[in-house]
This record gives structure tokens, C-alpha cells and sequence, in this order.
């Protein structure tokens, strides 16, 4: 490896850096709020684990066995890096019991030895949450509430939901029993990787998207038919909230997602402005089992992770972007008086006020500085000048209009106030 490339970022990781992070930051943000609303707490589990944690994820997906970042400490510890957020937050559960329900948010990196292309990552960052100790329909409901809103409000129009049941550890060996003959009788010649698919865990099959075995998948037995009545109950429950809440769902039965985890509703959204190989820009379902398999009691759960990154490019390439407040005041210092106190004190105080402000520094030119505010895209400049100031006063340039008057320094952000309002009505 040469030099140079070893001081770039590893593949299929990347940076986010200013402006681009900006819209990170206020989609976070809106996360956040919203979770706020629907009473999700935060919850901010490690970046590692025991490997063992994520074994149990899903030993036969492509996930755990071939894409995990392993790893052993110094003390001989064999660790993974988290490559998804929900096994963790079950293991926190399992590990501090809180009294259920329990309803968590997350913000997180999760690393997959992924082949790295537009939308497909082998660092992403997920938005999810986690409800456990719940099995209500109603919390299934919600829970996919709160996504379908996120998009909406964040402008992503063009997201379809796609819904699906896989029933429960009762009904399942049948479906898996009909499905494993079914690719038996019908794919034999599809060759040995689709063979040894078939051995381990015929469902794995069916979220593949190799082409030449579409044909088998297209005919396979489907889940739904496979249904316990409690089940399909529950199904049905949860098309009937999501009916009264006006979301629209398609029914999907061949989606079963990339964990051995999930149980009952299973449920996608898919972005048409991405690639068709990584349009889900977020997912989930239920897991009503995975608490037990950590030690614990008998835990429904529910939750779903939404990528950032896909977030972020299903808004470019619908051409929309999320507003991502600027600067609202640059302060050009005329006094020349660099890290003297009277424009450090307007600058601090216009701060505690609530303003973003930001400066030039190191005793530029006035004129260099001018050319700074401008850049900042700050809404307003004060000039803080000799001649204003023996008047107490300061300049103010309103950067849109042009239009620049003269402000008595004690008004100064009565002004500002006033003019913000003045463009919010
Ligand atoms: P997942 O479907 O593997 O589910 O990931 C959730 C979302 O993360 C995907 O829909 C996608 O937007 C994003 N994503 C996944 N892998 C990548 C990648 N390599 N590069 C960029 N974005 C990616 C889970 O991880 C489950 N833990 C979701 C869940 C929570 N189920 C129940 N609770």
C-alpha cells in the first residue's frame, strides 16, 4: 500500500464533513424529536460486543458469517464490531432488566464487510428503535407510524411500504419444511451455493437477489399461508391500525429480511429514487424470541433501523434537501482590535442570545472580512466601526436586501429579533 493510500480513508468507509453534514445533523435532529414524541428514549450501547451477541442474530445470514469485522483484545476477548443495532439493545435489556415496556432510540455506526458500492457501505449509520416487552398490535402500529412520518416529513415521497408476517416459532417448521422441498424438488441444478442455502436455512434464499434464482423464488410456497390464527389475527390488527392511520401498505409475502431473528410483522420501506440492489432505506419487524436466546424472559419486541446514508441520497436524488439553518450574523471587527474585548463581547453576547454567529480572526482587513461575510451566507452583518461606536452604535447590513442601517449597540438585538419575525410571517 502506498503512502498516500494508506493516509485515505479504508474502502467503503467515508467522511462526512461540512456543508453535507449539516443535513446529517438536522435529520438527527428530527430523529430525535420524534422519538421524543412517541416516548422513545435514547439508548447508547457499545461499538463492540462479544461476538456471540451478533451469533445469534443469524448464523446462517451473510451478515454475521461472512461480513462481521471480528476481532480479539489484548486480553483475549473475542469481539465484533456492531454490525446492526438490535441485538445490542436486546443484550442491554437482557443484561439491566428496566421494566418493560421499554422503548429505545438509537443513533449508531454499524460495520458490514460489505462489497462496497453507491449506497452499500462497510460503515453506515442507522436511526432505529427498539420496543420490548410489548406484543399489542398497537405497538406495531406505532412503531411503523413513526418511520412512515420521519420520511414524510422530511420530504421522501417516494417511499413505499412493504409488509409481510412470518408467523410464529409454532407455524414456521411447516413453512420452512414446504419451502426446503419445494427448492429441492425445483432448483437441484441451481448449483451448490443455492444447495447449501437450501441445508442451512431455506429463507436465506429467499431475500437473495441472484438472478438465475428468481424463477425458484417466484414459485416457493409463501408465509402467509402458513400463518397460526393468533398470527394471522395479529396481521390482520396491524393492517387495520395502519389503514386508520391512512398508510398505505403493500403486502410482500416473500420478504422475510437478512436476520434469523425476526418473527410476526415484518415490514420495508423502499426508496424508487435508489438503485433497485440497495433501495430499502429502512426496515424492521418483530423479535419475539431474541431475548430469550440472550437469557432473559419472554420478551416481545419491535423495532426497525433506517440508514442515514440511503436517507440522504433518496433526498438528492429526488432533488429535495432538508433546510439546514446557517449563520445568522457575521460580525466584521473595523476596530482592528483582533482578540480585544469589544467585538469578542458583542460576538459572545449575541451567542447567549440564541444567534449563530461566527468572525474573521487574526486582524484581517475589513474588506477581506467583508468578503468572508459574504461567503458565511449569514443573513445580516455588524460592523463594529470606530465612527459607529463613538455613536454606541453599530452597522447593520442586511446581506439579502442590501439595505444597511445604523443601530444603537443596547438595540442591537431587539433588531435582530424584530427582523427575524418580520421574515417568519
Ligand atoms: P437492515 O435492514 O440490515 O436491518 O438495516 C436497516 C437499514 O440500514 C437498511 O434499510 C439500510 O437503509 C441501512 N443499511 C444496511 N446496510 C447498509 C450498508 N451496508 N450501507 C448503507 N446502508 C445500509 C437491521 O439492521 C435491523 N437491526 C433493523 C431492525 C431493528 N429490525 C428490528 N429492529
Amino acid at each position: 500500500m502506498s503512502r498516500d493510500e494508506k493516509f485515505r480513508a479504508p474502502k467503503g468507509v467515508h467522511d462526512v464533513l461540512p456543508p453535507d453534514s449539516g443535513q446529517w445533523a438536522v435529520i438527527v435532529a428530527r430523529f430525535a424529536e420524534r422519538a421524543r414524541r412517541y416516548g422513545y428514549g435514547l439508548a447508547i450501547t457499545p461499538m463492540f460486543e462479544h461476538v456471540e451477541v451478533f451469533q445469534r442474530v443469524g448464523e446462517h445470514t451473510d451478515v454475521v458469517s461472512k461480513e462481521m469485522y471480528e476481532l480479539t483484545d489484548k486480553g483475549g476477548r473475542r469481539l465484533a464490531l456492531r454490525p446492526e443495532g438490535t441485538a445490542s439493545v436486546v443484550r442491554a435489556y437482557v443484561e439491566h432488566r428496566p421494566a418493560p415496556p421499554w422503548k429505545v432510540w438509537y443513533v449508531a455506526p454499524n460495520f458490514r464487510y460489505e462489497r462496497a458500492q453507491k449506497g452499500r457501505y462497510r460503515q453506515h449509520w442507522q436511526l432505529g428503535v427498539e420496543a420490548l416487552g410489548v406484543s399489542d398490535a398497537a405497538v406495531d402500529v406505532e412503531v411503523i407510524a413513526l418511520l412512515h412520518g420521519f420520511y414524510r416529513d422530511l420530504g421522501l415521497t417516494d417511499v413505499r411500504l412493504l409488509l409481510n408476517s412470518m408467523g410464529d416459532a409454532q407455524t414456521r417448521p411447516a413453512f420452512v419444511a414446504a419451502l426446503r422441498a419445494h427448492f429441492l424438488a425445483h432448483g437441484r441444478a441451481l448449483g451448490d451455493e443455492f444447495l447449501a442455502r437450501v441445508d442451512a436455512n431455506p429463507m436465506r434464499v429467499l431475500d437473495t437477489k441472484v438472478e438465475a434464482w428468481q424463477d425458484v423464488i417466484e414459485s416457493a410456497p409463501q408465509l402467509t399461508a402458513y400463518l397460526s390464527d393468533v398470527a394471522a389475527a395479529h396481521f390482520e390488527q396491524v393492517q387495520e391500525g395502519l389503514r386508520a392511520l391512512a398508510i398505505d401498505v403493500e403486502l410482500a409475502p416473500r420478504l422475510v429480511r437478512g436476520f434469523d431473528y425476526y418473527t410476526s410483522t415484518t415490514f420495508e420501506f423502499q426508496s424508487a429514487a435508489l438503485d433497485a440492489a440497495q433501495n430499502a432505506v429502512g426496515g424492521g419487524g418483530r423479535y419475539d424470541g431474541l431475548a430469550e436466546e440472550f437469557g432473559g424472559p419472554p420478551t416481545p419486541g419491535i423495532g426497525f433501523g433506517t440508514g442515514l446514508e440511503r436517507i440522504v441520497l433518496a433526498l438528492d436524488a429526488l432533488g429535495a434537501s432538508v433546510d439546514v439553518p446557517g449563520i445568522d450574523v457575521f460580525v466584521v471587527d473595523g476596530l482592528g482590535d483582533g482578540a480585544g474585548t469589544t467585538v469578542g463581547t458583542l460576538v459572545e453576547a449575541l451567542r447567549a442570545e440564541g444567534f449563530a454567529v461566527d468572525r474573521a480572526y487574526g486582524g484581517r482587513s475589513v474588506k477581506a472580512q467583508w468578503k468572508a461575510a459574504d461567503k458565511s451566507g449569514a443573513a445580516v452583518t455588524v460592523m463594529v466601526g470606530r465612527d459607529e461606536l463613538a455613536r454606541d452604535a453599530v452597522a447593520v447590513k442586511d446581506l439579502a436586501s442590501g439595505e444597511q442601517v445604523e443601530v444603537p449597540r443596547t438595540g442591537l438585538v431587539a433588531w435582530l429579533m424584530a427582523r427575524n419575525e418580520e421574515i417568519s410571517r
